[in-house]
């Protein structure tokens, strides 16, 4: 929908209050056939609108979606670095995208890039990533860890770490990780985990980390091809959950995980990762661009690549791929 359309339209909802209007009505103050008005309010739908519709009388709404602002999420952030810098969009094509441009820019480390929408929200191995307006979190955050680059994937894993405790520490759901990033709460995806690099051979100077967060989406809000493998947290907990809040966790947990990490390296991330993780020890499949192996999901190594142990008892490791279980 057109932003000067949108905006009339909820003007006119604002000023009816609690009143009905009609479609007719509709149609008649912005222009359009009865079944664009019928368009445009699903679409409200899809944004996290809740709209009554009621026969003879027309539509009214009776709850808006719950924005984000930088301040909300500022407000009570315990966190030394991390969101302490952040940068709010409404709109964007991808948060990752515009974090790109910051870091080269130089911007603290700990900076976020938060969007409501994302219009082509990226994916790991070149997929798309599905980002509706006010449902979820994306948003993408730059570190700078002194750290070879072979060391990268470990972010990876950290974060997943971290994001797995914030939506226990909210819901008390317990989700699980799949390797090497997507959480899973009853075998659907709820999150995924995009890290990109700006490095050097031998060293990284900036890590784009991009985290995608189903949160308040409906079973309905999810195109038909995402319907049985995603799921959202309001989904999975039945209630709506405040993202600001979510997002402090996330934050506070990264940054709690990153400073064990700097001090101890990466051996007690990796326990925590694997007491969440469901690939290991059990029989999978990994599809890489290349191939496919099937195997054993041994365990992950310090680096954080899976070793995969086939039935003639050769161990692969796998730096990345699709698992499946
Ligand atoms: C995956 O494929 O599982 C990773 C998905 C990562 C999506 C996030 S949303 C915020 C950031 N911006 C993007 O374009 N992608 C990442």
């Amino acid at each position: 929908m057109q932003s000067e359309l949108r905006k009339e339209l909820l003007d006119a909802f604002t000023n009816a209050g609690d009143s009905f209007l009609s479609g007719q009505y509709i149609a008649d103050l912005i222009g359009c056939s009865r079944t664009a008005v019928w368009k445009h309010i699903e679409e409200l739908r899809r944004e996290g609108f809740e709209l009554e519709a009621v026969r003879r009388k027309g539509y009214r709404i009776i709850r808006t979606p719950e924005k984000l602002t930088a301040d909300e999420i500022r407000l009570g952030l315990k966190t030394k670095f991390i969101g302490k810098n952040i940068f709010y969009e409404e709109s964007v094509e991808s948060t990752q995208k515009i974090a790109h441009q910051l870091a080269y820019e130089n911007v603290p480390e700990g900076t976020v890039v938060i969007a409501e929408e994302q219009i082509s929200g990226r994916g790991r191995m070149d997929r798309k990533w599905h980002s509706p307006k006010y449902t979820g979190i994306w948003m993408s955050l730059i570190l700078r860890p002194q750290i070879p680059l072979t060391k990268a994937p470990q972010l990876t894993l950290l974060t997943a770490v971290a994001v797995v405790q914030a939506i226990e520490e909210m819901t008390g759901l317990i989700p699980e990780i799949k390797w090497p990033n997507d959480i899973l709460i009853n075998g659907k995806k709820v999150t995924g985990i995009l890290t990109e690099l700006h490095a050097e051979a031998d060293r990284i100077h900036s890590t784009i980390i991009g985290i995608g967060m189903n949160v308040n989406q409906k079973q309905e809000d999810f195109p038909n091809e995402l319907q049985t493998i995603a799921t959202s947290l309001f989904i999975e907990k039945g209630e709506v959950i405040t993202r600001a809040n979510l997002i402090k966790h996330i934050f506070a947990n990264i940054e709690k995980l990153y400073f064990l990490y700097l001090d101890e390296g990466f051996f007690p991330i990796k326990l925590l990762w694997e007491s969440y993780a469901i690939s290991i020890g059990k029989q999978i499949r990994a599809r890489t661009l290349t191939t496919t192996i099937e195997g054993k999901a041994l365990g992950i190594t310090d680096e954080g690549v899976l070793q995969l142990e086939d039935q003639h008892g050769k161990i692969h490791s796998i730096y990345s791929a699709d698992i499946e279980l």
